[in-house]
């Protein structure tokens, strides 16, 4: 009998608990999905978008600076924030000092880069380059009184540079490699400033950024010498070696900046007047 009753007890007891898990789970269920189903749809979207990072040396206006509030402002950068906008990606720029530039685009501290850059055989052996968008030209800087008239006058006297540009380049072939005049500063607008105060003859540098300089600081008394041994230059924005991914994005930008008239207004909005027959042609082709 107390058998029977315990038996009987436990099967009791086992088929209310069946019943309670039954209940439990009838009550946990309809509620579990209903919470579930539509929630993570609505807050869990597609992974954020990427930004990509690019670097720019912002002492180098029109192309690239800083304005009163620090923000990063240019040629450049309405070109490629246009051009970004085309490609459906999202940009941000970070000043990055032009010595060591490159190698943050190789460590991949930087995802591309928009500062000016002169598409050069020598770079092309470490970085992709994209289509060109815009021509350039080395223009010397020399004080309104000085009797230099062209380049080769330069030979055996003072002139400043920044640091690894094209300037550099085309200054260390006129005067050799060891040579104790070339000035190479850290910054255009440094290497200028030394021409000022006469520290140096001359400045070797990107004509449009001469220019500005000498239209906006009329007390520095410069005046500029172009000279045609100077070697055809152009910009192009730089990814890392064999990102044809991102290479391929920018260059659809660039080019549906150029289809639909903005590429003119940004470089009419910097230059005065819309580029000339033959700059758009050079920098639409390869
Ligand atoms: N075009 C020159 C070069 O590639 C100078 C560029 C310097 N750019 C700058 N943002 N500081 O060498």
């Amino acid at each position: 009998m107390p058998k029977m009753t315990t038996r009987h007890f436990l099967q009791s007891a086992a088929t209310v608990l069946a019943g309670l898990l039954l209940v439990a789970c009838g009550k946990q269920q309809p509620p579990a999905p209903a919470a579930s189903t539509p929630a993570p749809a609505a807050s869990a979207p597609a992974p954020a978008a990427k930004v990509y990072v690019v670097g720019t040396d912002a002492a180098y206006a029109p192309f690239e600076s800083q304005n009163e509030k620090g923000e990063i402002v240019g040629f450049d950068i309405d070109v490629v924030k246009a051009a970004a906008q085309k490609a459906g990606i999202e940009v941000k720029f970070v000043n990055t000092p032009w010595e060591g530039i490159f190698n943050t685009l190789a460590q991949g501290d930087r995802d591309f880069l928009v500062s000016s850059i002169t598409i050069t055989d020598e770079r092309k052996q470490t970085m992709d380059f994209s289509s060109p968008y815009f021509d350039a030209q080395q223009l010397i800087a020399v004080k309104k009184d000085s009797k230099i008239a062209k380049f080769d006058d330069l030979k055996k006297l003072k002139v400043g540079v920044q640091n690894g540009t094209t300037g550099d380049e085309v200054i260390t072939k006129l005067q050799g490699k060891e040579s104790a005049n070339i000035k190479r500063f850290e910054s255009t607008p440094l290497a200028l400033k030394e021409l000022e105060g006469g520290g140096v003859d001359a400045v070797v540098a990107d004509n449009g950024v001469v220019v500005h300089y000498v239209n906006n600081n009329s007390g520095s008394n410069f005046k500029t010498i172009s000279d045609a041994s100077f070697p055809a230059e152009q910009y192009g924005v730089a990814v890392k070696k064999g990102n044809t991914e991102l290479l391929e994005k920018i260059n659809k930008g660039l080019a549906d900046i150029k289809t639909d008239g903005s590429y003119q207004q940004i470089y009419t909005k910097y230059f005065g007047s819309a580029p000339t027959a033959a700059a758009p042609a050079a920098a639409a082709s390869k």
